[in-house]
């Protein structure tokens, strides 16, 4: 889609520039990061929720009613939504989910033995102002067959839904994996590689993921 965006892009601003005066439309040039990597999607699987769990606020480490705390590594995971242009995308509803620390989906298809009581498996966050969402979740573990990943859905008035996963920067597993090796284009797959980066003094992690999604005309 990049490779037809941006030659569609420049013919648009060439065909206006003609008719209106290059000067009017230089700024909006300019504007235009030349190198943005559109966020690749991937496929939904088959865990997103029938209907979300009663608790599906953006701690995924806690659930209302329950005793403790999820079993895993508490990780701070934020980052922000752009359009194509940089501009943030405020208003957009952002989903995760993702197995727990003993490889369970909280989702009738997966196994319901040994499932940890205490992880939301799913939670959701509007972003702010500046696109921003944050969720306190785990490390993701990997998976039967898959490398650890957590699963995004955003959505919301100015774009289509889309999904797609994030992945740990440097799990060696990534290499190996079906769905992350499925993105032919190099720099797409890196985008959806997020490095976990250890809290000092604690045995916590910070993950940033941004997204970069086709928005519609305002
Ligand atoms: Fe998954």
């Amino acid at each position: 889609v990049i490779t037809i965006l941006v030659p569609r892009r420049r013919l648009l601003v060439a065909s206006l520039a003609a008719s209106a005066g290059a000067l009017t439309f230089g700024h909006r040039v300019a504007a235009q990061p030349r190198d943005v990597v559109r966020t690749p999607p991937q496929t939904l699987g088959p865990f997103y929720p029938d209907t979300p769990p009663a608790d599906h606020d953006n701690d995924l480490t806690r659930v209302k009613g329950a005793a403790g705390t999820a079993a895993g590594e508490v990780s701070f995971v934020s980052g922000a939504v752009f359009d194509v242009g940089g501009r943030p995308l405020a208003g957009v509803r952002v989903e995760i989910w993702q197995c727990d620390a003993n490889e369970r989906y909280h989702h009738p298809r997966d196994r319901a033995e040994g499932r940890d009581p205490n992880f939301q498996g799913y939670g959701t966050f509007v972003t702010d102002a500046t696109g921003g969402y944050r969720f306190r979740t785990i490390k993701p573990v990997p998976y039967p067959g898959r490398t650890p990943h957590i699963h995004y859905r955003l959505s919301g008035p100015q774009l289509a839904p889309f999904v797609t996963q994030m992945y740990i920067a440097g799990h060696p597993q990534n290499e190996t994996d079906g769905l992350f090796r499925s993105i032919s284009d190099r720099r797409q797959r890196d985008s959806l590689l997020a490095p976990f980066v250890r809290i000092a003094g604690t045995d916590e992690w910070t993950a940033k993921f941004d997204l970069v999604v086709a928005a519609r005309a305002a």
